[in-house]
């Protein structure tokens, strides 16, 4: 993906019609990304921030406003609309790139059996096998994914299965399209807590098996960390529709080189990290910006807990970090930039050990009020 933006038009009111300066929401915003084969990428970020947006322009199910998506080369949008010289099909893109959704329950249709659910993605991509063989294929791709006796289940309904198993046959739909590369969009949070590793580790298996590569969506770091250390993969943090950081899970856990990673790191109790230092969020504003009228400069800059003067006014880019793994996109990472020399937002702290001892003292200072009214 290369610097690839998806802005949409806000659904305006009647008042609104009448002003000139319709309202867009940015939902992404210049990412560039490269995905290789057998690659594994988490995307990890708040409610609202872009990662469904840019899950979908990946695998060619939104268009993008700006910039582009290559498929081993071939623009996947000039091959719909039939532009330039197409290398690789519409047609062979579609079934390389594959989507597992969100919610398992929408994406099966209610009226049919399992077996017509599966058949239909093996009629598009073999569409000369005879009736037994494709009955064959789904047969032991069902008990691939753990849905064993899979003649029983191949007669049932969608609401005859349980969340997990609706999963399941998700991820079975999406393998038989033999793909390249599956977005899966929060396809354990319907998943009962007990049962998501076993999943990750389904698919992790399949992933090798089947010799694709994933883009996973999570607003949880822990479910992130867990596959993109046990698929060898990266983390790619995001807000309000940017890449703000991305690296591996080891080096984004214990050395996060963004502050807004550092947030999501201190909202995740259950990472084996050594006590988190205070009570307060690490974070100036709870309110996430609105995505229609993001902050100027860094995007962060309104709750970021050190931002300083030029954090306002100047927008960072995703560079390098130090040490070579991934890249951060914060002046912090350089120790030659003004960032160093302008004065603290308010409510900011000219360090973040010191944001953590100012809101430890705050929580303190409240306790003895509250003692003292009482
Ligand atoms: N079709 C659309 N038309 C207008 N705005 C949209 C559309 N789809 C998404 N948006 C807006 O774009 C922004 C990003 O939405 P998106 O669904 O990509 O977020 P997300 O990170 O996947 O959130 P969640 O974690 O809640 O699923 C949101 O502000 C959303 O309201
Ligand atoms: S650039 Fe400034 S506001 Fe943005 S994350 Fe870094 S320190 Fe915070
Ligand atoms: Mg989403």
């Amino acid at each position: 993906m290369d610097d690839v933006e998806v802005h949409f038009e806000k659904e305006q009111g009647l008042l609104d019609r009448f002003r000139s300066d319709a309202s867009v929401v940015r939902a992404v915003d210049g990412i560039s990304l490269d995905i290789e084969e057998q690659d594994l990428v988490c995307l990890l970020g708040e409610s609202g921030c872009g990662k469904t947006t840019l899950g979908k322009t990946m695998i060619g199910l939104q268009r993008p406003t700006g910039g582009s998506i290559r498929y081993r080369g071939q623009d996947i949008w000039e091959a719909k609309d039939g532009e330039g010289d197409v290398e690789i099909t519409h047609e062979e893109i579609r079934r390389a790139l594959q989507i597992i959704h969100q919610d398992p329950g929408s994406a099966l249709n209610p009226n049919r059996r399992i077996v017509n659910i599966l058949s239909e993605p093996l009629r598009h991509t073999h569409p000369n096998i005879s009736q037994a063989e494709r009955r064959e294929r789904m047969h032991s791709l069902l008990e691939r994914v753990g849905m064993t006796p899979a003649g029983d289940f191949l007669e049932r309904y969608p609401h005859q299965l349980s969340g997990g198993e609706k999963q399941r046959v998700v991820l079975a739909r999406a393998l038989l399209m033999n793909p390249n590369a599956i977005l899966a969009d929060e396809a354990i949070s319907a998943v009962d807590v007990s049962l998501r590793i076993e999943i990750m580790d389904l698919m992790l298996e399949l992933q090798e098996e089947f010799d694709t590569s994933f883009l996973f969506i999570s607003h949880d770091l822990s479910n992130a960390r867990y596959f993109a250390e046990h698929g060898d993969g990266r983390i790619a943090v995001m807000y309000l529709g940017e890449i703000v950081e991305i690296g591996t899970a080891e080096r984004l856990i214990h050395d996060p080189r963004h502050p807004y990673t550092e947030v999501l790191r201190w909202a995740t109790p259950n990472l084996d990290l050594d006590a988190m230092e205070a009570e307060e969020p690490p974070i100036r504003q709870i309110d996430v910006p609105d995505p229609v009228n993001p902050p100027s400069g860094c995007r962060f800059h309104t709750r970021c807990p050190v931002a300083r003067e030029a954090c306002r006014e100047e927008h960072p880019t995703l560079e390098d970090v130090d040490g070579g793994d991934g890249k951060a996109a914060c002046f912090r990472e350089d120790p030659n930039h003004r960032y160093w020399d302008s004065e603290p937002l308010e409510g900011a702290a000219e360090s973040r050990e010191e944001f953590f001892a100012n809101a430890a003292a705050e929580t303190s200072d409240s306790n003895s009020e509250t003692a003292n009214s009482d």
